[in-house]
């Protein structure tokens, strides 16, 4: 992410999951992760070219910008990109809440500037978007970004940056197999219209569809994400089968043809690696070309799995 364009690797990692390292009762996900292990998945991505980290302060409340500058830790900062947001939800008081949500981040991260801030999802959206003029002046903030923002909340975020010469670079909305919201409301048709990056987050729906969990292993019981998909795991086996099948001619594994699939679908996933060996697959997944007939393939099996993954949290779009 060099000068004034954006300019990323064809798939970024999430560290949502980093922020429940060390909580009690580990946390939404559930996962047990150790800052050696969080390290070297930092050493592998890197030395990949998986360089663009994304993060947000509700991920367990700083924790994930805290634990990912750990991680980051003694690398130049010219390495690697930031990418972390602004959540509506968590604004203080103060005169400039965007601002001061973004010096914190800044504090936590130990940096002075971010690659990319998000305003988190579409609250207010003429409120929370003029506070991010200045920050693009300053240069704390190089790129902005809008996530959860249905296609007019976009264009209108995206004109109010416009009048003071800046523009909305990217978009981050969850989309994966099972959830295609933002192809059918037009979103991913805006993006390559206007030329706006469309991050796809929960690409591997938190675990679901990784194909390592299924009825009789399911995700870690007590966390969030098993709550929300336990229940429906026995729905995506044919769809999670197929997958692994289309994966075994070419060495890879189910998650890293659902993100081979959101590549194709000309979008740059966010995946939440937790482990090294992610990262491996990864790789492999950059290299993946799926046909035609395979996308529709999974597309239709994942039509026929019925279930609906949106997220609490997100607008219908
Ligand atoms: N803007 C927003 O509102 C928003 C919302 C959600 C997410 N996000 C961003 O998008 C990122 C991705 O979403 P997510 O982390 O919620 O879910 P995700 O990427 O769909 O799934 C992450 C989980 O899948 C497993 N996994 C990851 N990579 C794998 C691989 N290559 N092979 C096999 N399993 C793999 C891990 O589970 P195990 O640890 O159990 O192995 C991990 O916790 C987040 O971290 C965050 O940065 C943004």
């Amino acid at each position: 992410m060099t000068g004034n364009t954006l300019s990323v690797p064809a798939v970024a990692l999430g560290t949502w999951a980093w922020g429940d390292s060390g909580q009690p009762g580990d946390g939404y996900f559930g996962s047990r992760l150790s800052e050696s292990g969080l390290r070297e998945v930092v050493e592998k991505a890197q030395s990949n070219g998986l360089t663009l980290w994304d993060t947000a302060v509700a991920y367990g409340m700083g924790h994930s910008e805290t634990v990912l500058a750990k991680a980051l830790a003694g690398r130049d900062r010219g390495e690697y990109q930031l990418s972390t947001k602004f959540t509506p939800q968590l604004a203080g008081d103060g005169d400039d809440p965007v601002a001061d949500m973004l010096e914190q981040s800044l504090d936590r991260l130990g940096t002075d500037y971010v690659d990319v801030f998000w305003i988190h999802n579409a609250a207010d959206v003429e409120r929370w978007t003029p506070p991010l003029v200045p920050l693009l002046r300053s240069g704390r903030v190089r790129h902005v970004g809008v996530s959860n923002h249905t296609r007019e909340e976009i264009a209108l975020a995206d004109r109010i940056l416009g009048a003071a010469g800046f523009r909305v670079e990217a978009v981050q909305n969850h989309f994966s197999l099972l959830y295609r919201g933002s192809e059918r409301a037009g979103v991913l048709d805006y993006c390559r219209e206007h030329d706006v990056r469309f991050f796809s987050y929960m690409v591997l729906e938190q675990g679901a569809l990784t194909g390592r969990y299924d009825p009789a292993n399911p995700l870690p019981e007590g966390s969030s994400r098993a709550a929300v998909y336990n229940g429906i795991l026995h729905r995506l086996k044919a769809l999670t089968d197929r997958m692994a099948a289309i994966g075994e001619d070419r060495g890879a594994s189910a998650a890293e043809v659902a993100t081979a699939w959101a590549v194709a679908k000309g979008t740059t996933p966010i995946i939440g690696v937790t482990k090294a060996a992610h990262v491996d697959g990864l790789v492999r997944a950059r290299g993946i070309e799926l046909a035609d007939a395979e996308i529709a393939d999974l597309e239709a099996l994942a039509d026929d799995a019925d279930v609906d993954t949106r997220g609490w949290w997100e607008p219908e779009m």
